[in-house]
């Protein structure tokens, strides 16, 4: 099977690469990214000799068709991701995620190909801390930030293209992920790097914002499950009931490092920051028997912590631009 994978040198995809090379010979693997300031052909480069890497833009139409005719299925990965970005500079979201979504289901549209539709549980809002309700497939979109919004849009685009045009087309929403290869702009990455350097984590607000964690690895085994057995035209919620607050997360990260529990700042919070994200999985788990493999958030934690520690070379180029842009941010 001759597969192209959109933003397969960012977080998820490059580990999506990773897992597929991994467990799947039969898969021959094309990544198209832009390598943008998130993507890194680093996160490659242990697969590099089994995989065709193109650099360019999903929103290339010209590019986008040619690679799409040759393959036989395409996982859309690609997008702008971080929702701080999304606030400060809202335009390379809506050229990513909505533009280059749909440039992607044209030639998709035209050439045939099967499609899997990477998105987020930020399209349904948020929850309140002690509503029982988690996220479901039904649940109503209402996303808060340009990033959901954007992504938000992709999904519809996803939907309408295959009611209205018939492309097979599976769409799935996730929780937060965490693992190796995500970018240290991200919360855990942030924290833990900041830790190695002697940096105090920041949380922001009151810490108490809840986000379901789900392994990377757990997220990508959750994916081909849809693409092998999912129904077309269906979308499927990703999860692995990991509710956990952030300052639980941060007072985790402290004490498994060795550092006292109470040695992070509270810092101003973000705009429009959603409180609480939750899945429910049931259709993934009942309709498909996917199980998570992460059985526990703090040894999944503890393995990240490991793999940040073991592989500074990998994110040391990227940390003070990043802390550089938060430092604009009071944040
Ligand atoms: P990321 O920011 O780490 O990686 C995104 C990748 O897309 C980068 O390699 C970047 O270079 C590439 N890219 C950006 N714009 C591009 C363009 N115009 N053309 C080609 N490539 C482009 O993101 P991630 O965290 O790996 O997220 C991957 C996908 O998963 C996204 O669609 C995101 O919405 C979704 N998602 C993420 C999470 C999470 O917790 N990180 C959870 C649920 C869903
Ligand atoms: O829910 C899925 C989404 O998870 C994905 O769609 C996004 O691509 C991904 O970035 C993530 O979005 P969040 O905004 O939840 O992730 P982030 O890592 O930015 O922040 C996680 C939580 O931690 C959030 O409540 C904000 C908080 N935070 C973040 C940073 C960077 C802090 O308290 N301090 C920080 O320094």
């Amino acid at each position: 099977m001759r597969v192209l994978v959109t933003g397969g040198a960012g977080f998820i995809g490059a580990n999506f690469v990773h897992q597929s090379v991994r467990e799947r010979p039969d898969v021959r693997i094309t990544v198209l990214d832009a390598l943008t300031y998130a993507g890194d052909e680093a996160s490659l480069a242990a697969v590099a000799d089994k995989i065709t890497f193109v650099r360019g833009d999903i929103a290339d139409a010209e590019l986008v068709d040619g690679l799409v005719a040759d393959a036989d299925l395409v996982v859309h990965f690609a997008a702008e991701s971080h929702n701080d970005n999304s606030l400060s500079d809202p335009w390379p979201f809506v050229r990513t995620n909505v533009v280059g979504t749909f440039t992607l289901l044209e030639a998709v549209r035209k050439h045939g190909v099967r499609y899997h539709h990477i998105s987020t549980d930020e399209v349904y809002g948020d929850l309140e801390l002690d509503d029982p309700a988690k996220f479901t497939a039904e649940t109503p979109y209402n996303p808060s930030s340009p990033y959901s919004s954007t992504k938000a849009s992709s999904d519809l685009l996803v939907r309408a293209w295959a009611r209205s045009f018939g492309i097979e087309a599976t769409i799935s929403n996730c929780s937060n992920n965490y693992g190796p290869f995500q970018h240290v702009e991200k919360f855990i990455p942030r924290q833990v790097t900041n830790v190695i350097d002697g940096v105090r984590p920041k949380l922001y607000g009151t810490g108490q914002n809840v986000r379901d964690w789900i392994h990377v690895e757990d997220h990508n085994t959750a994916v081909w499950a849809i693409i092998e057995r999912g129904t077309i035209g269906q979308t499927y919620l990703i999860g692995a009931d990991g509710e956990v607050d952030n300052k639980t997360v941060v007072e985790t990260i402290l004490e498994l490092m060795g550092s006292e529990p109470d040695a992070y700042d509270l810092v101003s919070d973000r705009p429009g920051h959603d409180m609480r994200y939750a899945i429910d999985a049931a259709r993934l788990r009942d309709e498909l028997g996917w199980r998570p493999q992460y059985g526990s958030f703090r040894d999944g934690l503890a393995a990240t912590i490991d793999w940040y520690r073991a592989n500074e070379a990998w994110w040391r180029p990227r940390k003070d631009a990043t802390e550089a842009k938060y430092a604009t941010l009071g944040r």
